[in-house]
């Protein structure tokens, strides 16, 4: 549970690009009173917690500072931003072995500083380093939640929006499995303004190619946006306060996130991409997502393609 006090504290680890986005997202949204920054690049996280505070006589007050690991001792939430991020051309998955060791070297010291809020894993490939995190930390499952899909939903509800010209808060649709390039769009079970998406596509004329395009468009949108910037950032540092905002707020919100299978889609010991209850506790409820059974199948070949690269990376 967190604090009773109204004072709620969030550690962020790793400050490149998506941390900042991150931290920068927290602060215009007036969320967690204290903000700590963690980087092996010091200057970094001094510079940026200077720079953040400026925001503050327009926004709201807030304590953010340059921290240690010893700062998530009484956090609330501890996000995980540290890794490598794709070059041009290089999977996700292509980063495990880079990323597993920067992480092994990092939630130890978060345990050993008597964390005990939720952990919130962004660095890629981020299913494999859910997983991990959770090993390490010999946390509860519900306390440990991946970013999994929830960027690459909030990409398929803004294609949807586009193509149908409504509003993407309005359009109620999930990419599950992998975040990464076996992840698919749960079609079967998306809603814009209650009427199922598949039925709104025939009314309006939306082919199942057209559908299928656009489920391959933002599958590969990272990649389009990294060929021509380079990284993202602006999406997941607005998707992780989203996820941490259910937290510190208590809303039991439904979100896609990475989370613990114990069964559920047929799949066990595994971190992956699904909808869930978001709350003070972590992960409050996986939604087992009534699927179609080509969809349980993605589902099923997507944990596969994780669970090979999770045994090859913690082996
Ligand atoms: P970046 O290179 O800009 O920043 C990474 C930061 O991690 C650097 O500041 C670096 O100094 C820090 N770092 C490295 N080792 C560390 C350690 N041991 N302890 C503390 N900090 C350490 O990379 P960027 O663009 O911010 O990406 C970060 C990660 O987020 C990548 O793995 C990337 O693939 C992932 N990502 C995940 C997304 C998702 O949807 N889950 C979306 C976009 C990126
Ligand atoms: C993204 O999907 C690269 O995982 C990162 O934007």
């Amino acid at each position: 549970m967190l604090s009773s006090t109204n004072h709620q504290k969030v550690v962020l680890v790793g400050d490149g690009a998506v941390g900042s986005s991150y931290a920068y997202a927290m602060v215009q949204q007036g969320l967690a009173e204290e903000f700590v920054i963690v980087d092996v690049i010091k200057d970094r996280t001094l510079g940026d917690a200077l720079d953040l505070e400026d925001a503050q006589a327009f926004t709201a007050p807030k304590k953010i500072y340059s921290g240690e690991y010893s700062d998530c001792s009484d956090a609330d939430v501890v996000v995980i931003t540290a890794g490598a991020p794709q070059k041009p051309g290089e999977s996700r998955l292509d980063l495990v072995n880079k990323n597993m060791k920067i992480l092994s070297s990092i939630v130890k010291p978060i345990v050993d500083s008597g964390f005990d809020g939720i952990f919130v894993v962004a660095a890629n490939p981020v299913d494999v380093l859910t997983y991990a995190t959770w090993k390490f930390s010999g946390f509860p499952k519900e306390k440990v939640i991946g970013s999994g899909t929830s960027l690459d939903s909030s990409r398929l509800r803004v294609a949807l929006g586009k193509k149908f010209n409504v509003d993407p808060r309005s359009v109620d649709a999930y990419i599950m499995g992998e975040h990464g390039d076996s992840e698919f769009a749960a079609y079967s079970t998306a809603t814009i303004g209650t009427k199922p998406v598949k039925v709104l596509a025939k009314e309006k004329g939306v082919s199942e190619d057209d559908l299928a395009k656009l489920e391959d468009d933002v599958r590969n949108k990272a990649y389009e946006i990294i060929n021509k910037k380079g990284a993202t950032f602006y999406g997941i540092g607005t998707s992780l306060m989203r996820i941490s905002k259910a937290i510190l707020r208590d809303e039991n919100a439904i979100l896609p996130v990475g989370a613990y299978m114990d069964g559920q889609y047929g799949l066990n010991d595994i971190y992956i991409g699904t909808p869930a209850i978001i709350n003070s506790n972590g992960i409050g409820e996986i939604i087992e997502s009534p699927l179609s059974a080509d969809e349980l199948k993605k589902m099923q070949d997507s944990a596969a393609t994780l669970k090979k690269v999770l045994n090859d990376g913690l082996a």
